[in-house]
């Protein structure tokens, strides 16, 4: 068994040290092996255009936050997963995930599905999404508005994820129990860690919807917590369980799929 956390936090806009502080003391205050953060946890979310994002992002893994977090997972020997604003040599930006495992840097995801006012500073993702192995278990980097789209579940599942690791700023309230048939259908655990509060830039305004939820392979809320307090949320869980693909003896969700009739879904 190992013990799984979401990590929900309010950042503040454009106080990095601020808010990779507050979120470490969250972290070293409940000890887990796995630990999942926000969507953009250091930097806030509503960036004006690119050139404000570039201002805030880092590139991976040489940037300060990053380097932060793979001492911080090394510290607490732990697999950390944390979402940023990364920035490329090429001068653009992405709105991506990182994964550290104790001490090393991973993994980079780049979100595929940009929301709403993302398009104004970010570039969405070009790479699939992609399980990577850690040393508690196969995991699926996703973020936030990715949950909309069964694909990438799909896709991650298929490539082996154990555990989806879901970094977030939810606005709409779906998402949670969307995250239940998610799991389910695909029998993976999956970690959604949500931001609380409001953030008011220029014309625009939005409020997150915390209630980050841990969500079991068989769709139960494992944990959740609450709508708008920092908090650390935990589960025990054997990630393998999610290899168990059997749903009656008769019935396995890979085995039984009938891609020769979906073609529709690659077009
Ligand atoms: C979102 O994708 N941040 C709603």
């Amino acid at each position: 068994m190992i013990r799984i956390a979401a990590v929900q936090m309010k950042p503040a806009f454009g106080e990095v040290p601020g808010n990779r502080d507050r979120t470490a003391a969250l972290m070293r205050s409940q000890r887990a092996n796995l630990y999942v953060l926000p969507e953009l946890y250091n930097t806030g979310y509503l960036f004006a255009d690119r050139e404000e994002a570039l201002s805030l992002a880092e590139p991976f893994p040489s940037g300060d936050t990053l380097k932060h977090l793979a001492d911080l997972s090394a510290e607490l020997k732990a697999v950390i997963v944390a979402g940023f604003a990364e920035s490329t040599p090429e001068g653009k930006a992405y709105n991506s995930a990182a994964v550290f495992d104790r001490g090393a840097p991973l993994a980079c995801y780049r979100k595929i599905h940009l929301f709403d006012l993302e398009f104004r500073w970010a570039e969405p993702g070009n790479r699939p999404p992609a399980v990577i192995q850690t040393s508690i278990g196969r995991i699926g980097p996703m973020i936030c508005f990715d949950w909309i789209f069964p694909e990438t579940t799909r896709c991650l599942a298929l490539g082996g994820a154990q555990i989806i690791a879901h970094s977030a700023n939810l606005v709409l309230p779906y998402c949670q129990d969307a995250m239940v048939t998610r799991c389910l259908e695909n029998r993976v655990f999956a970690i959604t860690a949500n931001r609380t509060g409001t953030e008011a830039r220029g014309d625009d305004e939005l409020a997150f919807t915390g209630c980050s939820q841990i969500t079991g392979h068989r769709g139960a809320k494992l944990a959740r917590a609450s709508a708008e307090t920092e908090e650390v949320i935990v589960a025990e869980v054997d990630p393998a369980l999610a290899d168990d693909k059997q749903v009656t003896p008769g019935n396995h969700i890979v085995g039984d799929r009938r891609p020769g009739l979906y073609g529709q879904l690659c077009r």
